[in-house]
């Protein structure tokens, strides 16, 4: 087989990509009122669209699934309407765009909600922490109140329904937001689902609301090869805990391995450093990785077999033209964390192209 490397073009279920680079899902917190993708938005994604794809920021299936300040949703016709304007620009420019959606479930501040409800979660377990809020700045999250079993499937039609609403407005596929603490992996976890109906209590329950949220993403789809999973096993981001979290993934990859997805999306992070080498053997499909990569560990991960597609964040909001810049060897703009969220173009679209 010829030496996989990051400028490889790639194949994700039914499309070509130029690289085997993927722009990792980044919250920018620049949407507007309403939670309707900005303006601003379209020029920032047309800029990184040289990536093999891009997946957007986390986006939420419903007005019940926001809890951060300023970011975008996907179930009203104005944001599915400025979605539209963003996937066409991508796709103008070349590019393949994914749609992450994410629910925050425990992780918000009623200050930056759209609605009265109250946050909802497995179990009503405070998450400790604090996110900003534009009205009254640092706040603990919220107290969540414990969906109700009969209320679970409203949930999962919720995810449905917004996958539809991202194909209509133009993406090629959608990501479900599995990791980083929010509702998906607050199901996956012991320590945020202390349930006893048939969401929680034992390993294959605990699983079973992501797999029938991906079950109902794939039917509202009409096929898996436009749906992708992202998971970051034992990343203690967001309070969340798991008592044997290479049990947890190990039976979770085995589940999904057989459904056809477009890709399985793993973040590594420190408490298990070797977890590519645990789930790349157990996963069937594409298997993209991220988690702190370079140029160089890119690369020798690709070429080694480890993964089929290498995921990048932080990199991508400094260099907009990222993999122009590791090809050609050209110098790369450190990343700005004091603008990661901060409304307005400063640090989001004025990072310029050098190639
Ligand atoms: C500013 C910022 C926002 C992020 N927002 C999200 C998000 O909305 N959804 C998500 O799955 N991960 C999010 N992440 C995590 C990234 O997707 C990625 O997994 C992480 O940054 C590790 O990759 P890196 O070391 O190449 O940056 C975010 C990361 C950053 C830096």
């Amino acid at each position: 087989m010829p030496d996989v490397n990051l400028f490889t073009p790639g194949r994700i279920n039914g499309f070509e990509t130029r690289n085997r680079m993927i722009m990792a899902p980044m919250t920018r917190s620049r949407a507007n009122a309403g939670a309707v993708p900005s303006e601003i938005a379209i020029e920032y994604y047309t800029q990184r669209a040289a990536a093999g794809l891009i997946i957007t920021e986390g986006t939420a299936p419903a007005a019940a699934g926001l809890g951060y300040a300023r970011t975008p949703s996907i179930h009203t016709p104005d944001q599915i309407n400025a979605w539209k304007k963003i996937t066409g620009a991508v796709h103008a420019s070349g590019g393949h765009i994914f749609l992450q959606l994410m629910h925050v479930g425990r992780i918000g501040h009623s200050a930056n909600r759209i609605t009265e409800e109250l946050l909802v979660a497995p179990s009503s377990i405070r998450a400790a922490g604090q996110m900003w809020t534009d009205k009254l700045g640092m706040q603990d999250n919220d107290m969540p109140r414990a969906l109700e079993t009969s209320e679970i499937p409203g949930v999962i039609s919720q995810y449905a329904q917004a996958t539809r609403n991202g194909l209509a407005a133009g993406f090629d596929g959608v990501e479900l937001h599995s990791a980083s603490g929010y509702l998906p992996m607050q199901f996956l976890s012991t320590g945020s689902n202390h349930r006893t109906d048939g969401y929680g209590g034992s390993l294959q329950k605990r699983l079973r609301f992501v797999i029938e949220t991906l079950e109902a993403m794939i039917r509202a789809a009409g096929t898996s090869s436009r749906i992708g999973i992202k998971i970051s096993p034992a990343m203690p981001f967001n309070d969340i805990q798991d008592d044997n979290p290479v049990e947890t993934y190990t039976a979770l990859v085995e589940a999904i391995s057989p459904m056809g997805l477009a890709y399985l999306h793993v973040l590594r992070t420190p408490p298990i450093p070797n977890i590519f080498e645990i789930l790349r053997p157990l996963y069937k499909g594409i298997f993209a990785a991220g988690g702190a990569f370079t140029l160089n560990s890119g690369n020798a991960m690709l070429s080694a077999g480890g993964a089929d597609f290498i995921v990048f964040g932080k990199l991508f909001t400094s260099n907009p033209d990222l993999p122009t810049r590791f090809q050609k060897g050209l110098p790369l703009a450190d990343p700005d964390p004091t603008t990661f969220y901060s409304p307005g173009p400063k640090g989001y679209i004025d990072f310029p192209a050098v190639s």
